[in-house]
């Protein structure tokens, strides 16, 4: 079912600090950040020869990383996007054994503008997953 590591997306405290270690320090190619109000979070894609590395940073009021960070002050890993063919069929298959998938159950469009579902930390090893329709 899943495919390629899309990306792995660290939440930040600092997204300037953030980029500059990974562009200066590591040695990365670093965008410019990308605020999407609609996902409350400003993004800054770090592009690696085989995945992305998304730095993420808490955009307006409510965003759905602010509690994350309070709890990870340093910062962390906040999940993993696994691509997939067919996010529908994914989501039938993972909702018949089980595995709660996060919101209404339905895969939306994410960040990256493509269908997206994630599910429940607690089914997935600790770790919430992301997947994403290629
Ligand atoms: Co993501």
């Amino acid at each position: 079912m899943i495919g390629k590591l899309n990306h792995v997306a660290i939440a930040v405290p600092d997204l300037q600090a953030a980029s500059a270690q990974y562009r200066d320090i590591f040695g990365a190619r670093v965008s410019d950040p990308v605020d999407l109000p609609e996902h409350g979070v400003t993004t800054v894609f770090v592009t690696l020869p085989n995945t992305h590395i998304e730095l993420l940073h808490p955009l307006g009021e409510n965003s759905p990383i602010a509690g994350f960070l309070e709890r990870n002050r340093a910062g962390g890993i906040h999940h993993v996007c696994y691509e997939v063919v067919d996010i529908g069929l994914a989501a039938e298959k993972l909702a018949a054994t089980g595995m709660r998938i996060l919101g209404d159950g339905k895969p939306r469009i994410g960040a990256h503008g493509k269908p997206v579902l994630f599910l429940h930390p607690k089914d997935a090893l600790g770790t919430l997953v992301e997947l994403e329709q290629i």
